[in-house]
């Protein structure tokens, strides 16, 4: 009898498994296991939101789908938003796609605006997911290095373009280094796209997370014809529902009905329960993840104070996101140093391979925990880093 085979895997076999899932599956972790490597913040959505949400579950408004683009009155209200808070101009009817979660908004521009074999540039550090994205939709990722303080290299990002270049990803303030680049940067990044007839990708899930005076800014507020600007927002961060799946993209219209192709065939629509839930959330406002950051900030100059000084470790100068990229002086892998210091010492952190480049440095979230357990955190990890730099 012929010899059965599991019939083989696809385009994901070759593409780097989803690193905080590969991090931990293995790993011997301890029952009170402090995660410093979740980028989810500690609270969760306003009780108008849950409330929305609950008043539809059990009727068509709630169970049915909705349009693909979304719910009127949200895309009504994103616009709203948009213009106000962030500068840009973006007509409901075929300008504002509701999604589930931004990642899903970032796969479905991807899809749109690319043709396999196609370049796009991304800032190194990375957000894994995108370079996922890129890696199972065919094209190909070009990566551009950041500095000491992880702005972009702007002259690297000239030499990285090319003919095959469709555009350009612009994540401020940054996962996973925190980072917020300036408005000049972000200026000029969005005319090099305007130029050279190519997209600036901008995802703006981090932008209510800014601190030390930092302020955010939008660069499809310098595209007011909404020519090659695509711009990516999240409730999962601002709103604190990321278990909801709603985000949001702002994009040209000549890309509207190619977006709608992709929409309808990965999610139809961003679940209706979660867009009722985001009407209501937006409807309470800014004010509501802006209340939080002064905890944040507690956690953040805890952090901040706890491990400055410290022999081996080097703490850029960052301003928003909830992140800090710890560079590490060891020949040690930050792998090395992530395992030991999540099975030895009892904190969860990112290692920076999971960002791309080979460095030793670690990512660490200050946006899952509150003060007291903070400073629990932090003295796991510096007692671990003491031992094992
Ligand atoms: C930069 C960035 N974009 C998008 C996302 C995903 O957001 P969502 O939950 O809306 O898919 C994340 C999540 O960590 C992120 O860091």
């Amino acid at each position: 009898m012929q010899e059965r085979r599991a019939p083989g895997l696809g385009r994901t076999a070759s593409i780097m498994e989803a690193p905080l899932l590969k991090l931990t599956a293995n790993a011997r972790l301890p029952a009170d296991v402090i995660s410093l490597g979740q980028g989810v913040p500690f609270f969760g959505p306003p009780s108008e939101a849950v409330v929305a949400a609950g008043r539809v579950a059990g009727s068509q408004e709630g169970f049915c789908y909705t349009r693909d683009e979304g719910l009127l009155e949200l895309r009504v209200a994103l616009s709203k938003k948009l213009q106000s808070e962030n500068g840009i101009s973006a007509d409901p009817a075929d300008q504002i796609m509701v999604t589930s979660g931004s990642n899903q908004g970032f796969i479905n521009a991807l899809l749109a605006i690319s043709e396999p074999g196609d370049e796009v540039i991304v800032f190194s550090p990375y957000y894994f997911n995108h370079v996922m994205a890129m890696q199972m939709s065919g094209c190909k990722p070009v990566f551009v290095d950041t500095d000491r303080d992880h702005q972009p290299d702007l002259e690297a990002l000239g030499s990285a373009l090319s003919e095959r270049t469709k555009a350009i990803i612009t994540i401020s303030p940054n996962n996973p280094t925190g980072a917020v680049y300036s408005t000049p940067v972000l200026g000029f990044i969005n005319s090099l796209c305007r130029d050279r007839g190519i997209y600036h990708i901008s995802d703006e899930a981090y932008e209510y997370f800014h601190f030390e005076g930092s302020e955010h800014f939008s660069p499809g507020s310098l595209d007011p014809g909404m020519s090659h600007t695509i711009s990516l927002f999240s409730f999962s961060k601002s709103y604190g529902m990321p278990g909801y799946r709603v985000g949001y993209v702002a994009y040209p219209a000549h890309l509207h009905k190619e977006m709608l192709k992709v929409q309808d065939t990965i999610a139809i629509c961003s679940p209706a329960l979660s867009q009722h839930a985001a009407l209501a959330a937006l409807e309470v406002g800014s004010g509501y993840p802006r209340s939080f950051l002064g905890v944040m900030q507690e956690v953040r100059d805890l952090f901040k104070t706890g491990l400055s000084g410290m022999d081996g470790v080097r703490l850029p100068r960052t301003f928003g996101g909830f992140y800090f990229m710890l560079d590490l002086d060891t020949d040690k892998t930050s792998s090395e140093v992530a395992l030991s210091l999540m099975e030895n010492y009892g904190v969860i952190t990112a290692p920076r391979e999971m960002f791309g480049g080979t460095t030793c440095a670690l990512r660490i979230s200050y946006a899952n925990i509150k003060p007291e357990k903070a400073r629990v955190g932090l003295a796991r990890l510096k007692d671990g880093l003491s031992k094992i730099l």
